[in-house]
């Protein structure tokens, strides 16, 4: 079975990962669908912190994507009540696949071989998964990765100003 590999993004990837800016889960936060460019060239900047294509030993294409967020860069997820002064320094990890590529164990593996390439020189202590109530595919990765879900949820805005749960998962790092 090939292999799930982890690169830098190229701009020719926009084209490959394009759907995304529709995805029920992901659509609504990205900046994607309103600039594509914009978004690719973000990526390969990292300006937000590393992120890195996903894809596979015998294929090149983008097929998702798992990136970190630092501390000074992360969403108030990581700052939460749900979040513990103990899980601290906690980073933001956050994981796609393009619908092609699902169902067949790779964000797993993705998210895996982040922690232990990326994640693991970082300093964190924890990285926070920050889940829509109902994302039963995030919810049941997060629980595979032996993330431990906390409480309480809370209630956010997305850009649209569309009323979203979020639940946070805690993986330790360290
Ligand atoms: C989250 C995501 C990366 C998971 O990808 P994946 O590992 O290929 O996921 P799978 O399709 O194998 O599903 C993972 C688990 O959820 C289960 N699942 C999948 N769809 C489901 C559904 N609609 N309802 C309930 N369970 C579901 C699978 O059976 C599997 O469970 P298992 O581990 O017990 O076998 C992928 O679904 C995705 O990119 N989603 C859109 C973007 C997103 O939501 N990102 C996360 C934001 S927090």
């Amino acid at each position: 079975m090939a292999e799930v590999r982890l690169r830098r993004w190229r701009l020719e990837d926009a084209a490959d990962v394009a759907v995304m800016a529709n995805d029920e889960f992901f659509g609504p936060w990205s900046t994607m669908a309103a600039d594509l460019d914009r978004w690719i060239r973000a990526e390969m900047a990292e300006e937000h912190g590393p992120t890195r294509a996903i894809c596979l030993s015998d294929d090149d294409r983008a097929l998702g994507r798992v990136a970190l967020r630092p501390p000074d860069l992360a969403s108030d997820a990581v700052r939460c009540q749900a979040v513990r002064e103990s899980d601290q320094p906690a980073g933001e990890l956050s994981y796609w696949l393009v619908p092609e590529a699902r169902g067949r164990g790779l964000a797993y593996a993705a998210v895996r071989l982040m922690i232990e390439t990326v994640v693991a020189g970082s300093g964190l202590r924890s990285v926070v998964l920050d889940i829509e109530d109902g994302n039963q595919p995030s919810i049941r990765l997060a629980e595979r990765l032996g993330a431990e879900r906390r409480s309480p949820s809370r209630v956010k805005a997305d850009p649209a100003g569309t009323l979203r749960t979020l639940v946070v998962y805690v993986l330790r790092v360290a």
